[in-house]
């Protein structure tokens, strides 16, 4: 099979694993029996036209077999939770960029027959330090332009929806148009989202073009606010052909603290998307639990319950096509690592259970509430 982008699938594949020691990929007795028992995410999401995905590392695919036979088993889809940020590929010069480990994601993905997800081209948050100081607009605007060009073009034909701009909008930021007031904006103005999205157009017209955003779920001020600018931002693009197909909605949640789930408010917003004309991904779910009690049980119920609260609504909107849960055991995840804000982190030093399935790749009530709030969903036409 020959990847449209040029490179061969193999060689995809190949590349990316290049240099790098195979471990032992024989899956452990107690796993292969967690899996029997167990029912596939994969194909609960696919029997209503949805595809369910999680994200993998390269590293994982060679140190963690395991771990991502459980992958193979669940998901229809993967994204890198790090492997495809501008900073994650480039060594610290303009052009000096290490493709490996976003290669073996992809490869991964092709050879096992799942969707793969682009995160992302642009993000503020991780682009490398000497973009900062180049000298001035032109310069900026070339370096954009070339590293969309060379990543969204690497995996042409094979991309299933980009994540273009990644958090493009910060109400707090005092725009009147709402955008976030970083890199990008600030070095080439507003228009570098429309350049953006033109220019991943052109280099992947296949892959679906996303809008990626955080807060957008609670009944909260400043979640009603970002949710009508996010609105406005869509209805601009829109109205002027900048070529956008889907809003992501991150999703992380929290089982306890903070504001409550705006479940009519939240359909309303699904619903105002969905009338654009534009489908929905919901990205980067997971649910931390790093504010509620220390006892499994209740803690385990606690997460599932706000799982099964979010996806009823989620999944009544016909318009949503996909879910990824931002990893898919608590052996893998951001929250379980502390890389989220530390004001949050657990007082009590337990490690975090926010995943489906537990760090020995069990299944844990979060598992059986989206299990069944797939199996409940209404039935669409796939995105
Ligand atoms: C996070 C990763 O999970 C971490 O490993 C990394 O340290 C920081 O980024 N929104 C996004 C994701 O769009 O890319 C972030 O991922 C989580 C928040």
């Amino acid at each position: 099979m020959t990847a449209p982008g040029g490179m061969r699938r193999r060689q995809l594949l190949t590349a990316g694993l290049a240099g790098l020691a195979l471990v032992d990929a024989a899956p452990t007795a107690a796993l292969a029996q967690a899996c029997a028992a167990t029912d596939s995410l994969r194909r609960l999401a696919a029997q209503k036209g949805l595809v369910y995905g999680t994200t993998i590392a390269a590293w994982q695919i060679l140190h963690d077999p395991p771990f991502i036979r459980l992958v193979e088993q669940q998901a229809g889809l993967v994204v890198p939770e790090n492997d495809m940020k501008w900073q994650d590929i480039n060594r610290g010069r303009p052009g000096d960029d290490d493709y490996s480990r976003a290669d073996a994601v992809a490869g991964f993905a092709v050879e096992s027959g799942m969707a793969l997800r682009g995160h992302n081209l642009l993000w503020y948050f991780r682009t490398p330090p000497w973009f900062f100081t180049l000298p001035d607009r032109k310069a900026k605007e070339g370096a954009v332009i070339a590293h969309i060009t060379a990543l969204a073009g690497r995996y042409r034909g094979i991309v299933h929806s980009w994540d273009v701009v990644n958090e493009p909008i910060e109400p707090r930021d005092g725009r009147p148009d709402g955008l976030r007031k970083a890199v990008f904006l600030e070095a080439l103005g507003p228009g570098y989202l429309d350049l953006a999205y033109r220019l991943a157009h052109e280099t992947d017209p296949a892959a679906k073009l996303v809008v990626n955003e955080y807060n957008v779920e609670l009944d909260a001020p400043e979640h009603e606010t970002r949710r009508v600018v996010l609105l406005e931002l869509l209805q601009r693009m829109r109205q002027s052909g900048t070529p956008v197909d889907a809003v992501g909605i991150q999703a992380h949640l929290h089982a306890v603290g903070g504001p409550p789930f705006a479940a009519d408010r939240f359909r309303r917003f699904l619903a105002d998307i969905a009338a654009l004309g534009l489908t929905i991904e919901i990205t980067e779910l997971d649910v931390s639990d790093e504010e509620a009690p220390a006892d499994i049980a209740r803690r385990d119920r606690l997460v599932a319950d706000t799982y099964r609260r979010f996806l009823d609504v989620a999944l009544d909107e016909p318009a949503v096509k996909v879910v990824v849960t931002w990893g898919l055991s608590d052996r893998h995840s951001w929250i379980v690592r502390h890389e989220t804000d530390r004001s949050r982190w657990r007082k009590d030093g337990l490690p975090s259970r926010p995943l489906p399935f537990d760090a020995e790749l069990r299944p844990k009530p979060a598992f059986a509430a989206i299990a069944e709030a797939f199996a409940h969903a209404p039935a669409r036409t796939p995105g």
